[in-house]
């Protein structure tokens, strides 16, 4: 018989097709995000799953899920996935790296330069009615061009987003956990790798890419806000708690920087006390993947990735792939 596969929220037909010819797949009927127990209960005699950020997948997951032969996370942040637990239990988790890079660059793109130039804020004054015509004061902003850009987490997606600088002849400064240089930005852009605090003090915008991690886990909190410029942008397409968002929001108030772009939050989908009132902000509702092409791709390659572990292969994105690393029986030494 076939493989029982449950995909936790509907996602583009490519992947469900492709899952379809070699599964029995179920799809989460409702519009909207599985109760817990609604989760643990439908994956009870699955042998895969699909699923989405919002879900945890942890011991009492793989618990629920006695015949699981692999997870794939329908997202390339893999923050919501317990993988040494995975690893434990010799069952494969994949996510979606690389088919979502050029459409969250973008979406940054999008978040810097409605931060700068004020966007959001003037759309709004227009539609209200309450613009009166031309003024030589209204709604100026950061210019961008030739100003300083700061990438904290420089992968893929940090590096995408920061190649787009070309055109703007930004001088670009980066980040790197690992203390690693990245050959491509310093070849491309002539980047430099600087610490954390003199990007902090050096860049006009700072774009975040970094993965959440404990080290990440409020990295931008008030003490960081200090060090910044007044004028500075604050972008974020990563994870919400990178952002200590309590302390933006008073930073934002109180002028320490200028403006921040928000894709992610702490507690999606709330937003910290005050953040939907500040003009100086622009917010997205985590939409940093959401182009057709991006959110196609990522189905049918988390549908390969599940056709893979189903079949007890190594999944092309595998997050544990060290459960594949030597053939039962063989050691490398
Ligand atoms: C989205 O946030 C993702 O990690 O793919
Ligand atoms: C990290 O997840 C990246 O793709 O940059």
């Amino acid at each position: 018989s076939k493989p029982k596969v449950f995909v936790t929220r509907r996602i583009p037909d490519a992947g469900i097709d492709l899952l379809a010819q070699t599964a029995e797949v179920t799809v989460n009927p409702e519009d909207r995000t599985l109760s817990r127990a609604e989760l643990l209960a439908a994956v009870a005699d699955c042998q895969g799953v699909i699923g989405l950020l919002t879900e945890r997948i942890d011991a009492e997951f793989f618990d629920a899920a006695p015949q699981l032969k692999g997870y794939a996370n329908y997202a390339v942040g893999y923050d919501n996935i317990d993988v040494a637990e995975a690893t434990r239990r010799a069952i494969p988790v994949s996510n979606t790296p690389g088919v979502l890079t050029d459409a969250t660059a973008e979406c940054a793109w999008a978040l810097l330069f409605a931060a700068a130039r004020r966007v959001v804020e003037a759309d709004r004054v227009m539609r209200s009615g309450d613009w009166q015509g031309w003024g030589p004061l209204q709604f100026l902003g950061q210019g961008v061009r030739g100003k300083t850009l700061g990438i904290v987490g420089a992968g893929r997606i940090g590096t995408a987003m920061a190649l787009m600088s070309r055109g703007f002849d930004m001088p670009v400064l980066y980040t790197s956990s690992s203390g690693r240089r990245n050959a491509v930005l310093e070849d491309r852009l002539d980047a430099r790798l600087v610490p954390f605090e003199t990007l902090l003090a050096e860049a006009d915008f700072i774009s975040i890419h970094a993965p959440l991690t404990p080290d990440t886990r409020h990295l931008f909190n008030a003490a960081a806000f200090a060090r910044m410029k007044p004028t500075a942008c604050l972008v974020n397409t990563s994870r919400g708690p990178v952002i200590k968002e309590d302390d933006l929001v008073q930073a934002l108030k109180d002028g320490v920087i200028a403006g921040a772009g928000l894709d992610v939050f702490e507690r999606e989908p709330a937003m910290a006390d005050g953040l939907a009132g500040l003009e100086n902000a622009v917010v997205l509702p985590h939409i940093g993947s959401a182009t057709i092409e991006s959110r196609t791709d990522m189905a049918t390659l988390a549908a390969r990735n599940m056709l893979a572990m189903l079949a007890g292969q190594r999944p092309e994105t595998c997050l544990n792939p060290d459960l594949f690393a030597a053939p039962a029986g063989r050691t490398w030494t």
